[in-house]
């Protein structure tokens, strides 16, 4: 695997008779960006389902860091250190931006079940930082489920910063 971060062989994916990825291969080394582009139905969301453990791959491997990571489960994954966010935003609306990332910070750390302590002040420095890592940012207070459909990104982000 060399110094790939991340790394997928032959990828294949098929619902019925639709072959929605078929025999895709990327790799990635550390600090590199890489943008995937493609029509509406190309397979790019279904692409990153497998990426990530949504879908398991008819076909082909995935590997982070050299670890073969395929069909492994979501939240394994994430604690291998690939995050993502999806295409809808996927946050807690009625949590405010700042706290949707405080809860990404508290299950990285194990922290989900924490007795005798406000966890609304728990991992609040550092998801404060990393929001303003994130972007200029205003509206932490405010519920994310309230935010307009770009702006509802930002929790998803910094829930991936999170890790
Ligand atoms: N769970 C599913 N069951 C059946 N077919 C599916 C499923 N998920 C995706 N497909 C089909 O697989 C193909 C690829 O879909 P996918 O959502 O990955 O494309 P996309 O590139 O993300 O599209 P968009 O740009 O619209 O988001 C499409 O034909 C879609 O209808
Ligand atoms: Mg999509």
């Amino acid at each position: 695997m060399g110094t790939k971060l991340l790394e997928a062989r032959g990828l294949c994916k098929a619902f019925g008779g639709i072959r929605a990825v078929d025999h895709v291969s990327l790799s990635l080394a550390p600090g590199e960006l890489c943008a995937l582009i493609g029509p509406n139905g190309a397979g790019k969301t279904t692409l990153f389902h497998l990426l990530t453990g949504l879908l398991r791959p008819d076909a082909g491997t995935v590997h982070l860091r050299g670890k073969n990571i395929t069909a492994w489960s979501p939240p394994r994954i994430w604690r291998r250190g690939l995050s993502r966010t999806f295409q809808l935003p996927e946050v807690f609306p009625y949590l405010s931006v700042l706290e949707n990332v405080q809860v990404a910070l508290l299950s990285a750390a194990r922290q989900t079940f924490v007795l005798l302590r406000d966890a609304a002040l728990l991992w609040h420095k550092q998801a404060s930082a990393l929001l303003a890592e994130v972007g200029p940012w205003r509206a932490c207070a405010r519920p994310s489920g309230h935010l307009a459909l770009r702006r509802s990104k930002t929790p998803g982000v910094g829930h991936c910063a999170g890790q």
